[in-house]
């Protein structure tokens, strides 16, 4: 069985003044029962993994470069994430293969990355509106999966796979949990076929896109949802909170 997770992912948002926040999760989850990931701003790690040095939470980064140091202005490698106190990366948000046009070869490459450095990945794969409408999901999910995890023959550090529809997220829509279902046992399969079924049933398997105290439950009851990625309600403990509380009930 895959360990459940709740994972946060605060995008460009957060200064330190709101790493308030984050201790008073520590607070409220002092033995939660389930794994706790916030993946802050690079500029919050460092602080936020030391004010939690003892506390279960994870703190984890949002991307990292694919090479381990060199001429990358403006970029992070995952050597430096992890120097900082990060132990987990999320690879291939949606919002990063829009805006900087990353593709799957790339996201392969942070990941081999990522794993070298010691960080668990979180890798997201999600299907656009129009690829839903046209009953492209899985065929999509399929071949972000494949293009991550191409010709590894053993499953990577630690992964966690996490899918979020692209229409779903900062949109207060979801799928139906039928929807989500479907998606998750596809993944799970997917991964049996090509590393067995014991190591596919240890990659927990995250839903995220609108994830909110009012529909955590019921997404977490659908078979091989392990747990969530959970992007605006992480921000604040009174949202997320819940949120982990629901999980650890699953
Ligand atoms: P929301 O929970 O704000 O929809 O964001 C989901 C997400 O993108 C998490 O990575």
């Amino acid at each position: 069985m895959a360990r459940k997770l709740a994972a946060g992912n605060w995008k460009m948002n957060g200064n330190r003044a709101d790493l308030d926040q984050v201790t008073a999760l520590a607070a409220a989850h002092r033995d939660p029962g389930v794994d706790i990931s916030l993946c802050l701003p690079a500029t919050l790690i460092s602080e936020a993994a030391t004010q939690l040095a003892n506390s279960p939470i994870i703190i984890g980064a949002q991307d990292c470069h694919s090479a381990q140091s060199g001429a990358h202005t403006g970029d992070i490698a995952a050597q430096q994430l992890s120097d900082a106190g990060a132990r987990d990366v999320i690879l291939g948000h949606s919002e990063r293969r829009i805006d900087h046009d990353e593709k799957d070869a790339l996201i392969r490459s942070k990941l081999i990355a990522a794993c070298k450095a010691g960080l668990r990945p979180i890798l997201c794969v999600g299907e656009s509106l129009a690829e839903r409408d046209s009953n492209q999901t899985l065929e999509r999910i399929g071949t972000q999966i494949d293009g991550a995890l191409e010709s590894r023959d053993s499953l990577p550090c630690g992964l966690v796979i996490a899918y979020e529809p692209i229409w779903a997220i900062g949109t207060g829509r979801t799928p139906s949990l039928e929807q989500i279902g479907e998606v998750h046992d596809f993944m799970r399969d997917k991964l049996g076929a090509r590393y067995g079924d014991e190591d596919a049933d240890s990659v927990p398997l995250l839903y995220g896109g609108s994830v909110k105290p009012g529909n955590a439950a019921d997404i977490f009851a659908v078979s091989n949802v392990d747990g969530a990625l959970v992007g605006g309600a992480s921000l604040k403990e009174a949202d997320f909170s819940p949120i982990i509380t629901a999980l650890s009930m699953s």
